[in-house]
């Protein structure tokens, strides 16, 4: 089941479509040259979580992409009327992916097209939380400091143009693996293709939890971010990169956390087990779980 809702100035609570009826126009600059940006967020009865920091984000990515995209107003309520919808075709499930959309709209016109969809999470994403993850560490092919040098790559904002990143996952199933960790040129751990690193220290009780510096082009995660905040309220110690491989290899767990498929733990890294922790797994999502 999918909902559609356009951001539309003429239906202040959007308009929604038939999902399964073409909606986009052929010559939409989203289409034909993945010109445009994403959010995508979770929502658990009915309410979505970190929408705030979303909606940031969003507002970030359009600024570097110069992209007029409709107020954080007018996303919320495409997003209630989204929900809602999904709540009455779907009564029974407690949790849905919302993804928000705008591309720069139609060849040759002013306005961004603009839309939300409400889907089931995928069963597949549920169970790699539970299962864990093997990692291969690919080359993104930059170094780690081409984003303040080089605007013009959108590094650092979330763009519609993923098929690189969806390409890395692809690669990393064909060789037996199920998701990528990418390192720059000069050898730093950057992030996954749709989630942040985070790897954990138990020294004698002190437990630390780092993540890669925001600076080496990545994506500031709002699930890092909620969760940074959260374990620090409960005594953790933070850590921000530089990371190398080599800091995965000699961790006490490692974790790629994303808004959809939450905190997943790492189990091995290019065909070599890494240690894991039940006990810090558990803890940090527990949480998360209280994400709002
Ligand atoms: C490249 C990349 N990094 C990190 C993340 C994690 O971000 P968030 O925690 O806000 O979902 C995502 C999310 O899709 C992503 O695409």
């Amino acid at each position: 089941m999918t909902v559609l809702v356009f951001l539309d100035p003429a239906h202040d609570d959007g308009r929604i479509v038939d999902a399964t009826q073409p909606q986009l126009m052929a010559t939409d600059l989203g289409a034909t040259r993945g010109d445009g940006l994403f959010e995508s967020l979770l929502a658990v009865d009915g309410t979505p979580r970190k929408l705030d920091a979303h909606l940031r984000r969003l507002a970030s990515s359009a600024a570097a992409l110069d992209l007029s995209v409709p107020d954080a107003d007018a996303w919320r309520r495409a997003i209630s009327t989204g929900l809602r919808e999904f709540a009455a075709a779907e009564p029974n499930r407690t949790t849905a992916a919302v993804k928000l959309l705008a591309t720069r709209g139609v060849e040759g016109a002013s306005q961004a097209t603009a839309w939300v969809q409400v889907t089931p999470v995928p069963a597949a994403t549920l169970a790699q939380r539970e299962a864990g993850l093997r990692v291969l560490l690919l080359e993104r092919g930059y170094d780690s400091t081409v984003a303040q040098r080089a605007p013009w790559l959108l590094i650092g904002a979330k763009t519609l143009s993923y098929a690189v990143n969806m390409a890395a996952v692809r690669y990393a199933k064909a060789h037996g693996a199920d998701d990528v960790i990418f390192t720059s040129s000069d050898g730093k751990v950057l992030e996954g293709p749709t989630s942040t690193v985070l790897l954990a220290h138990d020294r004698d009780g002190q437990k630390t939890l780092v993540t890669p510096q925001l600076e080496s082009g990545i994506l500031p995660g709002t699930s890092q971010s909620a969760l940074f905040d959260a374990a620090q309220e409960q005594g953790w110690e933070l850590g921000y990169g530089p990371l190398e491989p080599h800091h995965l290899y000699e961790a006490d767990a490692v974790w790629l956390i994303s808004s959809i498929r939450l905190l997943a733990p790492v189990v091995s890294l290019d065909g070599q087990e890494l240690r894991t922790s039940p006990a810090l797994t558990t803890e940090l999502s527990d949480l998360v779980e209280r994400f709002v």
